[in-house]
């Protein structure tokens, strides 16, 4: 029937919601890129930036994991900085490193120029997305944004850190200019997301990558309330809403509270615990990245053990502990993918 909505039999969706699934739906962080040697010949001369702002590419890309694993779940190829730049702030991604930043947000100057983001800045991610939900068909599009957090991150130390000092410098001791700019950050998160829900989006996730920088305590206070001002908006357009972070084993339960349905859970969190952390929502994860370059018996065993441990939870979609690692053999994604969706949810005693 034309007018039934084809992705209403998904399992990845059924699992966000908490509803029953026949089997483990799956889908990778970072599937589509380096791993891959499609995406290397349509990159080939082609910047990171450029390949995001060009919606045949975008399209093409996003769509040559689905075509050769077969996932549950397709991942918008965009990054966290995208609307950044699509705004005008002067970065750029450079290969190896990471998004860099011309001139570090340090003021509330440098957080007033920066425009709010209005879906005239980013037609080409509209037109994307609408190619992507009529070539995917039954296979759902996530929708994704850089949380405040992380994205603060990149703007106030003008690259990637480890230690996120100058950031967490600006948070302890100019509050007026933290709050600004996650406000900010927070505002064009949100616009980004119903730009890409309002597109055709079946779901979304927000991306706080760095956020196992921070205690419970300075997290609550000084991100949580960011970040679920973009979960609420995105809750209001209908939309289930994935919220991952790294390194997080001590934030899981306040990254629930934030507005999630489903948790992400790093690899270094035992599943259980992350369930129990999260009380009644899902989880999604999390195999560790590395398992992929193990035995191929060895990473279905431990895959094997994630599933199972799953099932505990309101829902589980199955993931990597982080993204696919671009040295990872296709070939054994593809025995993973194979293995999580044919695994047998039989009725426990
Ligand atoms: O998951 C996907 O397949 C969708 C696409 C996606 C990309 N970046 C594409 C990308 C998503 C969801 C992101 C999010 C992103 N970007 C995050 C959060 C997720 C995470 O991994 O924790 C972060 C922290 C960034 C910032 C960023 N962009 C980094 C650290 C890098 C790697 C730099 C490098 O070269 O090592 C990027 C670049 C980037 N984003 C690449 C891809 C495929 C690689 C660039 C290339 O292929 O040339």
């Amino acid at each position: 029937m034309s007018s039934a909505n084809p992705t209403q039999d998904s399992p990845f969706l059924a699992a966000l919601r908490g509803q029953e699934v026949s089997r483990t739906p799956v889908w990778y962080m970072r599937q589509a890129g380096r791993s891959l040697p499609e995406y290397l010949k349509v990159r080939e001369g082609v910047g990171m930036l450029e390949s995001c702002m060009d919606a045949d590419l975008i399209t093409e890309i996003t769509l040559q994991p689905v075509r050769r694993y077969g996932v549950d779940a397709a991942i918008f190829f965009s990054d966290i900085v995208l609307p950044l730049k699509a705004v005008g702030v002067d970065l750029d991604i450079k290969p190896g490193v990471g998004p860099v930043v011309a001139n570090p947000v340090r003021t509330l100057e440098d957080v007033a120029a920066i425009p709010d983001l209005t879906p005239e800045h980013v037609g080409f991610i509209t037109q994307a997305v609408r190619n992507l939900v009529a070539e995917l068909g039954p296979t759902p599009l996530i929708g994704f944004a850089g949380a405040p957090f992380t994205v603060a991150s990149y703007l106030v130390e003008g690259g990637p850190s480890k230690e996120h000092a100058r950031t967490k410098a600006m948070m302890f001791g100019a509050p007026d200019v933290w709050d600004a700019l996650l406000r900010k950050i927070g505002g064009i998160a949100a616009a980004f997301l119903q730009v890409q829900v309002d597109a055709g989006a079946s779901a979304v996730q927000l991306f706080d990558s760095w956020a196992g920088a921070l205690t419970p305590a300075d997290y609550a206070e000084h991100v949580m309330p960011h970040s679920a001002r973009v979960l609420a908006a995105a809750g209001e357009l209908g939309v289930p809403r994935i919220h991952f972070g790294v390194g997080t084993s001590n934030l899981l339960d306040l990254m629930g509270e934030a507005g999630a349905d489903v948790v992400g859970v790093d690899w270094r969190t035992p599943l259980e615990r992350g369930i129990a952390m999260v009380g009644d929502r899902g989880v999604q994860g999390n195999l560790d990245p590395t398992l992929v370059f193990a035995p191929t018996e060895v990473m279905l065993a431990r895959a094997a053990e994630v599933i199972e441990a799953g099932r505990a939870a309101k829902g589980h979609v199955f993931n990597l502990g982080h993204g696919v690692l671009p040295s990872t053999d296709p070939a054994q994604l593809q025995r993973l993918t194979e293995f999580v969706q044919t695994y047998p949810l039989t009725p426990r005693g």
